[in-house]
């Protein structure tokens, strides 16, 4: 697939970078090009491993139109498998779990949590059939800091590589011993790139958070710290007024959001994304505490209820956004030094895309 030419006029300047043009957000083959040369080829978030502790668990996820599996075996190793039966493409399993094995409804066909075909009934009349060559396709699957990602790209680099940069910024912060403590899920009608642009930047404090962040970490005093060139993630400081705490936005490419909340005890907020189409994913907010504070049951709740209404003043801007984009006098404006992370997500799509 050759470039799509969108994203050929990002700037290798900050001072003269530019917002994307409307056709990034609303073209089908935009996001088709992403689908193919991004989120097949990425690591992509998809669980908190305490989402499968035990041997058994599993999950199912839709990643970049691929329906997967994503298991602990009984050796504890974790599998993301296609959940596409091998005989007559009827999925395997569906929403999440413990199980034995994986039965799929259609003709009982039998498989292992490592994806191995495990049986299939009448099947010993047939000369094409050998349950060695029948088991469900698997792809890379690591853990960064609790978090698990997948690759459908056999020949990926490791996960750890692709995070090292972001690794040295919460190294301190002991991630991989949170655990999601709540979880708000909203439907949002926004192609994928609005809420990243969104979260990348804290200027909008000013805007919709007028009432709310701007009192606690205004926009102004926001920055991104000095990161490598040709980065794969982002970052953004929001020092806080006093008596307030502080909080980093980090932004794994293409879309790993994570917030770092550095009060009295750390605590983190993943916003996960599944991406279904050009014009529409759902987001799941998922609150991580450590211990004590994840038994804290009014703590818990009082977080979830502040992420809330920060959310729903984003939904008000995401909104209009979208809806903004479809105008025909809709065209590129100048971002402010205090987008600079829209620039580094830019540059990454472009390099990405072969844009350029
Ligand atoms: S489609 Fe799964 S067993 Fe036939
Ligand atoms: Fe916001």
């Amino acid at each position: 697939m050759s470039g799509t030419s969108v994203y050929a006029g990002v700037s290798d300047r900050m001072e003269t970078a530019m917002s994307l043009p409307p056709t990034a957000f609303l073209d089908k083959a935009v996001f088709e090009a992403e689908t193919d040369r991004i989120f097949r080829r990425q690591w992509m978030p998809v669980a908190r491993v305490e989402q499968l502790a035990e041997a058994g668990d599993f999950l199912t996820v839709d990643l970049a139109g691929v329906p997967l599996v994503v298991s602990r075996d009984e050796e504890d190793a974790l599998h993301a498998l296609s959940r596409v039966c091998r005989h007559r493409a009827m999925p395997v399993a569906q929403g999440e779990g413990n199980a034995k094995a994986f039965t799929c409804p259609c003709h009982l066909w039998r498989y292992g949590l490592d994806g191995r075909l495990l049986s299939a009934p009448a099947m010993e009349q047939s000369d094409a059939f050998d349950r060695g060559k029948c088991g469900l396709p698997s792809f890379p699957v690591d853990v960064w800091q609790g978090f698990v990602f997948v690759n459908l790209d056999e020949g990926a680099a490791p996960l750890a590589e692709h995070m090292a940069g972001l690794d040295a910024l919460v190294a301190r912060d002991g991630l991989g011993d949170m655990r999601i403590v709540s979880s708000l899920t909203f439907p949002s009608p926004w192609n994928w790139k609005v809420l990243v642009e969104n979260f990348i930047e804290s200027y909008h404090h000013i805007g919709p958070h007028a009432e709310s962040l701007q009192h606690s970490n205004p926009a102004f005093g926001t920055y991104v710290p000095e990161l490598p060139d040709g980065t794969s993630f982002t970052a953004l400081e929001n020092p806080p007024v006093e008596g307030a705490d502080p909080f980093s936005v980090y932004v794994g490419f293409p879309a790993f959001l994570l917030v770092v909340l550095r009060g009295e005890t750390v605590s983190a907020v993943w916003y996960r994304l599944d991406i279904r189409d050009e014009a529409s994913f759902d987001l799941t907010i998922h609150i991580l505490m450590k211990e004590p504070k994840a038994s804290d049951a009014d703590l818990v709740t009082g977080t979830a209820e502040v992420l809330r209404h920060i959310h729903l003043e984003d939904i008000a801007v995401c909104d209009g956004v979208q809806a903004g984009l479809s105008s025909p006098a809709a065209a590129p404006g100048p971002l402010s030094h205090l987008e600079r992370g829209l620039w580094h997500f830019h540059r990454y799509l472009k390099r990405m895309t072969g844009d350029g």
